[in-house]
């Protein structure tokens, strides 16, 4: 019997190539959007889903658990990158982001454990980003985000694997996606930060449209579905691969410059 696997936030980027892949290959893939009446399907059978909601949560899994009977595989990828600096956010902004990106895997993550509890199996695997290993300048909520979902899914690890249940986490680089057209700027801004923000957005967005193709990170997670004893954390890209391993071996000060020359600030 194929695997049921709900992949949230499939309407575009990373999770539309990762639901489309999954469908391809003869899981029973479901999809998510706030709006999935709009979202294009191509095989992934489309449910509304909003992760800032627990009714919303609640009756989107719930949904594939009446359609199907099981739910094996979930994937948290919904989310959205919110920039500006750190001063320049709102309290509000600042909270919205964690919200959808951190509270939304927690949600979906409480929402689906008593079901694979009760079979002793299943797997969740959380996108993560390399913005969860290295802070991005002015994306300070978005890198706190992301560092949340880190060590979340740590402890998750830990407490999961004596049930059955494992957890991964999927760190992109790049990922050529519109997530900088549909990621919002800080409402609030302080002309002490302008001409670097400006610089920096430019560079972001010269990064994402460099960056690697999301079917690469859709590759990964079949990979991970099809692995029987997947890892804790998978890095996809260059960048994604050899920062993190770089971080740890030279001095702070030559780090931060390499990052300071990619974000121009
Ligand atoms: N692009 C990159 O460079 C990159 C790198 C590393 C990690 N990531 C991570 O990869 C994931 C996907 O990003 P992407 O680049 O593919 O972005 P994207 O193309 O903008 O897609 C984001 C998806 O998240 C959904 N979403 C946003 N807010 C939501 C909410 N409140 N409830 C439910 N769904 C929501 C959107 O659905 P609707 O708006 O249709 O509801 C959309 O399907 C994110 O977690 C992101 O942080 C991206």
């Amino acid at each position: 019997m194929s695997k049921t696997i709900l992949v949230t936030g499939a309407s575009s980027g990373i999770g539309q190539a990762t639901a489309r892949l999954l469908a391809q290959r003869g899981f029973t893939a479901f999809g998510t959007a706030r709006k999935p009446q709009s979202a294009q399907s191509q095989g992934v059978t489309m449910l509304a889903l909003d992760v800032r909601s627990d009714d919303s949560v609640r009756a989107c899994v719930a949904q594939v658990v009446a359609q199907t009977g099981r739910l094996d595989v979930l994937v948290n990828n919904a989310g959205y990158s919110l920039t500006g600096a750190a001063e320049e956010t709102s309290v509000e902004e600042a909270k919205a982001q964690l919200e959808t990106n951190f509270f939304g895997v927690v949600r979906m993550v409480n929402a689906v454990l008593p079901g694979m509890r009760a079979a002793g199996t299943g797997k969740i695997i959380n996108i993560s980003s390399l913005a969860g290993n290295t802070a991005i300048p002015f994306s300070a909520f978005y890198s706190a985000s992301k560092f949340a979902v880190e060590g979340y899914s740590e402890s998750l690890w830990y407490e999961l694997r004596p049930l059955g249940i494992h957890v991964s986490l999927v760190e992109p680089g790049f990922v050529n996606t519109p997530i900088g057209e549909a990621s919002p700027v800080a409402a609030r801004p302080l002309p002490a930060y302008a001409a670097t923000r400006t610089r920096m957005l430019t560079a972001f967005g010269h990064a994402l449209a460099g960056g690697i193709p999301p079917e690469r990170v859709a590759q990964r997670v079949l990979r991970i579905i099809e692995s029987p004893d997947p890892g804790l954390r998978y890095r996809v890209g260059g960048q994604a691969t050899w920062l993190p391993r770089l971080r740890s071996v030279v001095p702070w000060s030559v780090y931060a410059a390499g990052v300071r020359k990619t974000f121009a600030v």
